[in-house]
């Protein structure tokens, strides 16, 4: 049997603001399996951040079950759901999130040293930055960099450790249509050539189309779903 990666029953995350209660996700049933190149869709408030910060342990769910690479999420502590981000998860956000004051090289470096890699991650950072044809790139800063160029530096960070998952939030939402296609390319060949699972969300149906399974949310439930 090959269990899958993530496994989500009734899932439920409501926020409380001003003592209302949003409710984000509402008894979301999901499950993703290793090998995937999965994007979430839907409208502006369906839930498609909420849903991939519960996965990756940023945020805890109010109600339901959910599996993420077989730990049981509601139940680690705040320090074992950073370590299993550290280990095991990928993240690529809207926003490059790279350390300004850091150059190319270091920001991948960076996340290897907080993993406890040895002396040989600038080898290593250098050699993930080579394979993924950014090498030219690795002495400049952030700032210096197209934002097309960023994200896929970003990439670059989020799978440098090779995590068994990579989530992506609206990954090329601040690209271009061809920096949307190079930075598409670039996670579609790592699902390909490595076989590294990707979870992704998206507004834009050029780049939904790279994905093997679509999956829509309404109002924080999967509503439809396909495969490409
Ligand atoms: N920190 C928060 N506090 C209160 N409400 C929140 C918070 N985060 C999200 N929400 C609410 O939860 C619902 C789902 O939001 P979410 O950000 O997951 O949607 P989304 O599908 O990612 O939207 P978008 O496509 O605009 O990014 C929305 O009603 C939103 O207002
Ligand atoms: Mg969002």
């Amino acid at each position: 049997m090959n269990t899958p990666l993530v496994a989500a029953k009734n899932l439920h995350k409501s926020f409380y603001t001003d003592h209302l209660e949003v409710p984000a996700i509402r008894g979301l049933d999901f499950e993703l399996s290793a090998g995937e190149f999965a994007t979430l869709v839907g409208p502006s408030g369906s839930g498609k951040t909420t849903l991939l910060n519960l996965i990756g342990g940023l945020d805890v769910p109010t109600g339901g079950e959910l599996q993420v690479l077989g730990n049981n999420l509601p139940r680690l502590t705040r320090e074992q759901r950073a370590e299993l981000r550290l280990r095991s998860l990928g993240f690529v956000f809207q926003a490059y999130n790279l350390v300004p004051v850091l150059t190319v090289r270091e920001n991948v470096e960076f996340i290897l040293e907080l993993q406890g890699a040895g002396a040989d991650r600038f080898a290593h950072a250098q050699q993930v930055l080579e394979t993924l044809g950014l090498a030219d790139l690795a002495k400049r800063f952030p700032k210096e960099l197209s934002g097309g160029q960023q994200q896929r530096v970003a990439v670059a960070r989020a799978i440098a450790s090779n995590p068994r998952l990579v989530l992506a939030d609206e990954p090329t939402a601040n690209l271009d249509h061809a920096n949307a296609e190079v930075l598409m390319q670039l996670m579609r060949r790592l699902h390909d050539e490595r076989g590294m699972t990707f979870l992704f969300s998206t507004h834009d149906p050029r780049v939904m189309q790279h994905a093997t399974r679509i999956i829509t949310l309404s109002d924080g439930k999967i509503t439809d779903e396909k495969s490409n």
